[in-house]
């Protein structure tokens, strides 16, 4: 597998305010052609609580108008949507023809709806990294993950990585 980095390492995760950089004028024509993104989010019918923790942070980011769809048979949406039997998670994402699956970052899925890499199907954070979103560890700490891309041609790279934090 041919891994490659599409952008500078050691980002960290941010989830700026709403309000951040309320000082600047022009803020609000800026955040009024801030697009909002329709998504779908398929996830198993036996909850687990990060799964709920994702989609409720989605659900109230500023950036995406999310719908849940519990399904009986997660196994159904994943096969539907071409997501590698490896990388496959508790919940399966579809946001204006890409698909998410797992615990990505919002900030990443707008990243990747904004700049549209050829070929990629869609972003996956495989397993259950404790401090990814909705797994948020009290005291703060993160294991280290990285945010894949998984192409129409079978190819990946690593989107984002994040390191673990203490
Ligand atoms: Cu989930
Ligand atoms: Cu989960």
């Amino acid at each position: 597998m041919m891994v490659t980095h599409l952008s500078p390492p050691n980002r960290r995760v941010v989830l700026r305010p709403a309000a951040a950089g309320a000082a600047f004028s022009g803020l609000e024509a800026c955040a009024a052609s801030l697009r909002v993104f329709t998504m779908v989010a398929n996830r198993g019918r036996r909850l687990c609580s990060c799964c709920h923790g994702w989609t409720t942070l989605m659900q109230r980011s500023a950036r995406f108008n999310a719908t849940v769809r519990d399904e009986a048979d997660m196994s159904a949406p994943t096969r539907r949507l071409g997501v590698p039997d490896d990388l496959a998670s508790c919940h399966t994402v579809e946001v204006e023809g890409y698909v998410i699956e797992g615990r990505v970052p919002p900030e990443d899925i707008v990243r990747s709806l904004e700049q549209r890499p050829t070929g990629v199907r869609g972003l996956a954070v495989p397993g259950m990294p404790i401090g990814s979103p909705g797994m948020e560890r009290t005291g703060g700490g993160r294991d280290a993950c990285d945010v894949i891309a998984f192409r129409d041609d079978g190819g990946r790279d690593v989107f984002t990585h994040y390191p673990a934090l203490s």
